[in-house]
């Protein structure tokens, strides 16, 4: 099946091309819902594969809230309007987008799937729709923009406690191409996440997820540091579990294995990652030093209060991701989309705003567009399409979302992103 860069009209092209190859006798790879997508990853990854990529915060609470919120909103179609030409797409930071939906920045992404980044990237460049590398990834975020071409990326940062290595990493996504920064902001510790914590299982203590980490000159002098200091000291009791971990780590690594498996680097760099990845201390003047460190536009993620999006304005942020980390952070939150309807008539157009938590299906693009947002983030079900197909599993994921979102618009009687306001919707 092929598919088009420029989803204009996406959504009965997509439709033929699947009808098309029925009659054919072949269905799609990927299911086209997320439901049976979901339970379909499920049975493909791996048991802590799933516990990281599925789990959340707690009871979960946030993570059903994120969906509660979209449900209680309705679209009220509006019939015979010329919709025969439709436009989805957006201007954001100076680049017109096919679509307002971006790939959210998702850690240790080879959990999912062979590939990880860079097939992930891959997909991307192929829809010409922005990734957001994580800056817990699986690759360099050099080697995932080299299969990218032209194709814009973006660069979601953690703010660590050696600021020498927040100034390194924004300098290399400045030299990979990225059009923009996105600095997490809520996950200065990681949330209580059982799913996790009852297997016993953080993907980082494997070596998983810190490529940007152990290709960073930075982090790679602070390692050195600490081995000559004779940290880290930890002794470590020698079970089956521990040799996997170090295999794990060693194997990861750069360089040879054979040379990796005789140093204490490969360890030294997970429990330095450990240590020095995210500055619990983040304060608003932090932030303020962004401009001195980088000349990419600076969103800040995981804002959920109106305050701090106001703040955010006030010191010169150029954008917000409303976010609670798809429920993995706080249980009990409120929900991203609830946030959202606080935020956009605080922030008043001043700045973009990108909704991310929750967004499944093309009614979530629509509603989140009614409310305020200039686009969404896609997070999970893309690593659920990595599972499934690799780079083709997140293309179709991810085109079939635009495709469904521009037939909802469309069949709501509106012919562009910019008509799209909260008169389509009621709440139910
Ligand atoms: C990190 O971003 C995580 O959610 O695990």
């Amino acid at each position: 099946m092929t598919v088009e860069k420029a989803p204009a009209g996406a959504g009965r092209e997509r439709q033929s091309a699947i009808y098309r190859d029925g009659v054919l006798g072949r269905r799609p790879t990927v299911p086209t819902d997320f439901g049976t997508l979901e339970r379909a990853a499920k049975q493909k990854m791996s048991a802590k594969g799933w516990a990281y990529v599925h789990g959340a915060a707690g009871l979960g609470k946030t993570a059903q809230a994120n969906r509660d919120a979209f449900d209680r909103w309705q679209i009220v179609p509006r019939v015979l309007r010329d919709v025969s030409d439709r436009d989805i797409g957006v201007d954001l930071f100076g680049k017109r987008l096919p679509a307002p939906v971006l790939l959210a920045p998702v850690g240790a992404a080879e959990l999912a799937g062979t590939g990880a980044d860079v097939a992930i990237a891959s997909a991307a460049a192929e829809l010409g729709v922005p990734y957001i590398f994580s800056n817990q990834g699986s690759a360099p975020m050099e080697e995932s923009a080299a299969a990218m071409g032209d194709a814009p990326r973006w660069f979601q940062l953690y703010w660590s406690t050696e600021d020498d290595l927040v100034d390194s990493l924004l300098e290399r996504a400045e030299n990979m191409g990225a059009d923009a920064v996105v600095v997490t902001l809520d996950t200065t510790m990681l949330g209580w996440r059982p799913e996790d914590l009852n297997l016993g299982s953080l993907p980082f203590a494997q070596g998983k997820g810190i490529a940007q980490y152990t290709s960073d000159p930075v982090f790679m002098r602070v390692v050195r540091e600490r081995i000559a200091s004779a940290l880290p000291k930890a002794d470590v009791e020698v079970t089956l579990g521990a040799v996997r971990s170090l295999l794990s780590m060693t194997r990861r690594f750069p360089g040879r294995f054979l040379d990796n498996i005789r140093s204490p680097e490969p360890r030294a760099a997970v429990e330095t990652f450990l240590d020095i990845y995210s500055r619990p201390s983040l304060g608003w003047d932090d932030l303020e030093t962004v401009r001195e460190r980088t000349s990419l536009p600076v969103l800040l993620k995981g804002v959920l209060h109106p305050d701090d999006a106001r703040r955010a304005v006030d010191i010169g942020m150029d954008g917000i991701v409303v976010s609670n980390h798809g429920g993995r952070q706080v249980d009990g939150a409120v929900a991203s989309l609830d946030a959202l309807t606080d935020i956009a008539p605080v922030v008043d157009g001043a700045v973009p705003l990108i909704l991310d938590s929750g967004i499944r299906t093309g009614a979530d693009v629509f509603k989140a567009l009614a409310l305020g947002a200039d686009a969404v983030t896609l997070g999970r079900p893309h690593l659920y399409g990595l599972a499934l197909a690799g780079q083709d599993g997140v293309r179709d994921v991810t085109a079939n979302l635009i495709a469904e979102f521009d037939l909802t618009m469309g069949l709501s009687g509106l012919a562009s992103v910019d008509e799209i306001t909260k008169d389509s919707l009621r709440l139910g």
